[in-house]
């Protein structure tokens, strides 16, 4: 039998979009008892709660932290514990207390305690207005707008020092807006882009909060867990960006969005009264050009648009509206 010492992984803010789904990943990959959820919220579901260990933690509590670390001899975090940008430009203060101290906390406790890997996710937010807006580059300038984006910058840039200065192996993705059926999101601007799938099945229609010319890039939950995990596990000397890879999947327009929807709804309406959240779209990039990651770690997404769209459909027709769906041969 093999002594090599098990991987014991954390999840900060598990009860997230990300977290909620990412959390039984690693647990399949991981093993019973393995991988520790967390989060500030204590109300974690019965999926995450039994069986498994779980955490009340608040990352800016740096000393509940390390225990919580030390007590689960902790060697690798995926830390999601953060303000995104809706939420985040109503409380900056917030946003910036959580998004960087948070992250400083984790960075120190594993690199106090040797861990081998911290990965912290962070955003097609980086970019700025200045930044190109189509086929956005791996590198460009990083001049962005919004509270939660100075801090996703300025959190890449802390990463890098920590693995420049003490070797700590911190990795990430750039996420664009991710679009999932299981945990809605929590306060960003591409949330709409998940919204519109809830209200498309319980009212037949929807109010979006962008106009129907935005265009972002988006992907389905399925191939941003795989791009995060698939990461983690790359071989260090392949590696030339470490923490900030572009990642792509799909970029369209709130009006495709809707259309595509409408292939499977009929009568679907949606009208648009943009908000503030329209100011922060308009500062971040249509399409990302995401080759380094394919050539660097072979990353490639697995959803089209025509793809995500029935799936989503067809798991939140099962959830919410569970006897039409089995009169639809849905399951
Ligand atoms: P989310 O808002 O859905 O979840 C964040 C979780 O963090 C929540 O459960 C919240 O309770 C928890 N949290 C907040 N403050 C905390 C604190 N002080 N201590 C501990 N937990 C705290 O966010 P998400 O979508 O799961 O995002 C996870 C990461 O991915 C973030 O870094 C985010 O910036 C990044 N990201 C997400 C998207 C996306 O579209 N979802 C896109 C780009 C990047
Ligand atoms: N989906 C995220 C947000 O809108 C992007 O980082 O905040």
């Amino acid at each position: 039998m093999s002594h090599r010492r098990m991987k014991r992984v954390l999840v900060t803010g598990a009860l997230g979009q990300i977290g909620s789904e990412l959390v039984e990943w690693l647990r399949e990959k991981h093993g019973d008892g393995n991988v520790i959820a967390s989060d500030k919220k204590d109300d974690p579901p019965a999926a995450i709660r039994d069986n498994d260990p779980f955490a009340a933690l608040d990352v800016t509590d740096a000393r509940a932290l390390a225990d919580l670390c030390r007590t689960h001899r902790i060697d690798t975090i995926y830390h999601l514990a953060a303000i995104l940008s809706g939420v985040g430009e109503q409380k900056p203060d917030i946003a910036y207390h959580v998004n960087m101290n948070g992250l400083k906390n984790v960075l120190d406790v594993a690199r106090d305690l040797e861990m081998a890997r911290v990965m912290v996710p962070s955003s097609i937010a980086v970019f700025g207005p200045n930044a190109p807006k189509w086929n956005t580059p791996q590198e460009c300038e990083l001049r962005p707008a919004s509270m939660y984006g100075v801090t996703k910058v300025a959190g890449e840039l802390l990463c890098d020092y920590y693995w420049k200065k003490y070797g700590l192996e911190v990795r990430g993705v750039r996420y664009p807006g991710l679009i999932s059926h299981k945990t809605p999101p929590g306060g960003g601007t591409t949330d709409y882009a998940v919204a519109i799938y809830y209200d498309a099945i319980r009212h037949g229609r929807y109010t979006c909060f962008v106009r129907e010319d935005t265009v972002l890039p988006m992907m389905y939950m399925p191939d941003a867990l795989r791009s995060l995990v698939e990461l983690a596990g790359a071989p260090a000397d392949r590696l030339r960006y470490r923490n900030a890879y572009n990642i792509a999947a799909l970029s369209f327009s709130a009006g495709e969005l809707a259309a595509s929807i409408r292939d499977h709804v009929p009568g679907f309406e949606v009208s648009y009264e943009p908000d503030f959240h329209q100011q922060i779209a308009e500062g971040w990039p249509h399409s990302i050009d995401d080759s380094a990651a394919r050539e660097d770690w072979g990353w490639a997404p697995e959803y089209d648009l025509e793809r995500m769209t029935a799936d989503m459909l067809a798991a939140l027709r099962k959830r919410l509206n569970p006897v039409e769906s089995h009169a639809r041969g849905e399951g």
